[in-house]
Parts: C-alpha cells; sequence; structure tokens
C-alpha cells in the first residue's frame, strides 16, 4: 500500500480553537481522504504545541499549573475536531513522553554532529512571547509588536546556538530543485530571496523557563518552544513509518521555521525532508483583523451550528484560492452555502431522487468512471495540488450543466420506461459527482450513495436554505 503522511500545524494551547485553526485542518483532512478514497494509507497528523512561554502565562493567568491548562484547552481541540469530522490517526501533543523521549534524541543528535555550538554564549534580542519568536527592530512598529500589540522582551541570556549559517548553500539547493518542495511558488521564491540575504544562527535553549522539554545535553536548560514542536511531525512518522512525511501545512506566518529552521534540522542529523511545505494565505473577518478586541472572532462551533459539518468544511474552503489570503464573512458564507450546497448540490440530488422513487432497478445503479472525462482529470490534478476552490468551480460546472439537462429533458413528462432510461444515465453522474465531492462531504457523499442504493428512504434536504 502506498502511504500518505500529512500534518497540520500543532497549535498553542493558550486559546480556544478559532476559523483559523479550523481552516488549516479541514484542508489538511480534505487532502488526506482525497488519498485515503485512492486507497493510500494516508495519515493526517494534528496536535497541540503546549510549552514554552506563553502557554505557561497564559496558564498562570487562569490560576493553573500548565500542563493542567494544556489538557484542558488540548481537549477542546479534540472536540472541535471530532465536530467536524476530522480523521486523524494521531492527536500529538509536545507533553507527551514519547515526543519528550524523540524531542531529546534528536536535540542530542544536533549536538552530537555539531549542528549546536558546544558551549553556550549571551544572546540578546527582542523577543515576542505572542509569536514565541525574536522579531528584529524593523519588523516592530512604534517599538510594538504590530501583531499583538505587545513591547517585546528584552532577553539577554546565555543561549545554545543552532548553526543555521552552516546548511545555507545545502538548503537552497534542496527548495531551489524542489528536493523540498515549497509551494505557491511565490513563497518559494520569498524564502529563496531571504536565505540569499544570509541568516543567522539563533538561540535554540532556554537559561531561565521551566516549562519546557530539558536539553539532554544540559539539564540547566529547557529547549526553545519551536525547536522541539516542530520535531512533533517526525516523533510520530519515526515511530510508525511514515517519514519523512509528504506534506506539512502551515500558514504562511509559520513558513520560515517549517523550512529554514526544520530543513537544516534534518539535514543537520542526516534525515529526509518533507516533500512539500505549502503555506496557505491569511484571511480577514469582514476586512478585518480576527482579534478578540474587535469581537469578531468565528468559532468551529459557530461554523458547524449554521452550515452543519459538511457544509462548514465546504465554505472555508470554496471561498477564495487556497494559498492566497482572503476574507471570510457571515454574508459571502452563506451565499456559497446556498448556491452551490442548499440550490445547487441539494436541490439536484433531491428533483432526481424524487423520480427515482417511482422505480425499482435489478442493478444498483454505479458511479460514472470518471475515465477520460477531462473534467474529471482537472478536478483531481487541481485537488493534489490544493487548488481547492478551483476544483470545486468544475463541480459547480458539471451540477449547472446536469441541471440543465434535466430541465431540457423534463424528466417528470416522459412516460415509466422512459424515465427509467433517462435515471438509469443521470444517477450514475451524480453518484461520480457524489464520489469527487467525498473528501470535503464525507457525510453527505454517504447519504446520497445510501439514497441511490436504495438503503435509505429520505426525503429531508441535504443542505436546508439559510
Ligand atoms: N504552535 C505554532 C505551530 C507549531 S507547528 C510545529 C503555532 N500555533 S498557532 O496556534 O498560532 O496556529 C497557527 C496556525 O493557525 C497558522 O499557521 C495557520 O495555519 C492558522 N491560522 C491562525 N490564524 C489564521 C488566519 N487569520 N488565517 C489563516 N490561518 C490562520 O503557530
Amino acid at each position: 500500500m502506498k502511504k500518505y503522511f500529512a500534518t497540520t500545524p500543532i497549535y498553542y494551547v493558550n486559546d480556544v480553537p478559532h476559523i483559523g485553526h479550523t481552516y488549516t485542518t479541514v484542508a489538511a483532512d480534505v487532502i488526506t481522504r482525497y488519498w485515503k478514497q485512492k486507497t493510500y494509507d494516508a495519515r493526517l497528523l494534528t496536535g497541540t504545541d503546549e510549552h514554552g512561554a506563553k502557554i505557561a502565562e497564559a496558564a498562570k493567568k487562569h490560576s493553573k499549573k500548565p500542563k493542567q491548562y494544556a489538557d484542558e484547552i488540548s481537549d477542546k481541540f479534540k472536540e472541535a475536531w471530532k465536530s467536524l469530522n476530522i480523521d486523524y490517526v494521531r492527536f500529538i501533543r509536545t507533553t507527551d513522553e514519547d515526543h519528550i523521549r524523540i524531542a531529546q534524541d534528536f536535540l542530542q543528535k544536533l549536538y552530537d554532529r555539531g549542528a549546536i555550538d558546544p558551549k553556550p554564549r549571551l544572546y540578546k534580542g527582542l523577543y515576542c512571547v505572542g509569536h514565541e519568536k525574536f522579531m528584529s527592530k524593523e519588523e516592530l512598529v512604534n517599538g510594538l509588536c504590530p501583531d499583538h500589540q505587545t513591547k517585546p522582551i528584552e532577553h539577554s541570556e546565555e543561549n545554545y546556538y543552532l548553526k543555521l549559517s552552516n546548511y545555507t548553500q545545502q538548503l537552497e539547493e534542496v527548495i531551489s530543485t524542489d528536493k523540498l518542495k515549497i509551494r505557491p511558488i511565490s513563497r518559494k521564491n520569498e524564502i529563496l530571496g531571504k536565505l540569499k540575504q544570509g541568516v543567522e544562527d539563533i538561540s535554540i535553549s532556554r537559561a531561565n523557563l521551566e516549562w519546557g522539554i530539558q536539553l539532554p545535553f544540559d539539564k540547566s536548560h529547557t529547549s526553545y518552544v519551536w525547536i522541539e514542536a516542530l520535531i512533533n511531525y517526525y516523533t510520530y512518522g519515526s515511530q510508525n513509518g511514515v517519514w519523512p512525511a509528504d506534506l506539512h501545512l502551515v500558514g504562511k506566518d509559520i513558513l520560515w521555521f517549517h523550512t529554514i529552521i526544520w530543513g537544516t534540522m534534518l539535514l543537520a542529523i542526516g534525515e529526509g525532508l518533507p516533500k512539500e511545505v505549502f503555506a496557505h494565505g491569511f484571511f480577514t473577518i469582514n476586512g478585518q483583523k480576527m482579534s478578540k478586541t474587535i469581537g469578531n472572532v468565528i468559532s468551529p462551533q459557530d461554523l458547524v451550528a449554521k452550515y452543519g459539518v459538511d457544509g462548514a468544511r465546504y465554505v472555508l474552503l470554496a471561498a477564495f484560492p487556497f494559498g492566497e489570503d482572503g476574507d471570510f464573512s457571515w454574508d459571502a458564507l452563506n451565499r456559497i452555502y446556498n448556491a452551490d450546497l442548499a440550490n445547487g448540490l441539494g436541490n439536484l440530488v433531491a428533483r432526481i431522487y424524487r423520480l427515482f422513487t417511482n422505480h425499482t432497478f435489478n442493478h444498483k445503479l454505479k458511479s460514472a468512471t470518471g475515465e477520460n472525462n477531462i473534467r474529471v482529470e482537472s478536478y483531481k490534478s487541481l485537488i493534489e495540488d490544493l487548488q481547492f476552490s478551483v476544483a470545486l468551480k468544475i463541480i459547480r460546472k458539471e451540477i449547472k450543466d446536469l441541471d440543465i439537462e434535466i430541465n431540457n429533458a423534463k424528466p417528470w413528462e416522459l412516460g415509466t420506461n422512459e424515465q427509467k432510461a433517462f435515471l438509469q444515465r443521470i444517477v450514475p453522474r451524480i453518484l461520480l459527482i457524489a464520489d469527487l465531492l467525498q473528501p470535503f462531504l464525507p457525510q453527505t457523499a454517504e447519504k446520497i450513495l445510501k439514497q441511490f442504493s436504495g438503503q435509505v428512504k429520505s426525503s429531508a434536504p441535504l443542505f436546508p436554505r439559510i
């Protein structure tokens, strides 16, 4: 069996899941289900990032121990993914025992191979806890982090260094030749551009932060949270025979970590590089940045309550091209839901199903094969390139064409035999659509299949209008 191994970022447990986390996770689930449907041993890994100053601070604010706080919030992520029908193979937490062990082995290897300087040195920098990263003066606006509106901490301590600069040439080579494929191409060029400007060695340890994984070669330090967090992918992959990963799906905000830092770490210990890192864009809500202060944060629960599980999965990925920045608004999402799902797919299935129940068929009607069908071919290759919204346009067109065909044929006016013959032609094409949409709409696809195989009698609309 061929394998496919995809990952989402592991999310910080300082806060509950929102539409941003949902967006990435649904996309990763859709692509993994696509490969599963093609009978690959396809696995999706997701989880939570639980160490570091940001989590320690959040826990303190709630008067809880970090681990207890992490337990509570990671449960919320699990609930959210369950409600969205995310089919992951493991929910990894950076506080899991095997992760701590494997992260320490990894760090030891980095040290033994000379990728980490043998002795700590003074490291000075401006640290944004919200980002869990050092920021340059140029990135700040009036001395504040523009994303968090907070003043970064003046960090000055003896830290261990990862020698990023020793690997820039090798990295440039693997990235430019797509051995480590970065997509979209514009992002690949961005990363290559930054590499050309030169990179500095980075601090990878903390002397004064207890809430983290101890460095195996110096127990008085904990690992910088990003370094051990990246290893989560390898914790799962290496123990389950699926390393290297086929895809790391990330937001553009964390692409640098997933290519330059993670790439260096893997090259340094001689492990395989992920085949592809895809960075999707960032979205605003009604034109504004999503923030608690503005009060426009959308939760996964809000989405499922409004559109149902499959509806929520669909509208997120149909709204704008994956890889580009975009905007979500309830108006826009409602429009997509009503047009594509209620009036499109839902209505098509309902009108044909009504006629279907007039007949008995000796043989179960099967999905059309889709072989040598240009639309189906291009749909599939678009999905493989993660061009979800573009791929869905093809289905929309197919549904529209079917509607026109039905309107022209007026099957409700036909005699029994002709009507039956018409259904024998049309139902397989609807089943093919259900099949193609299965990664997006797993429950709906199954319902449609069951309806047209006579297993269930149903008259409830698949997608009630909003
Ligand atoms: N813990 C790190 C990732 C470590 S991976 C080894 C982290 N966590 S996070 O909770 O902040 O999640 C970041 C991810 O959430 C982004 O990369 C992106 O996938 C998603 N998004 C959060 N807000 C988003 C938007 N407004 N728009 C699109 N995606 C967003 O970073």
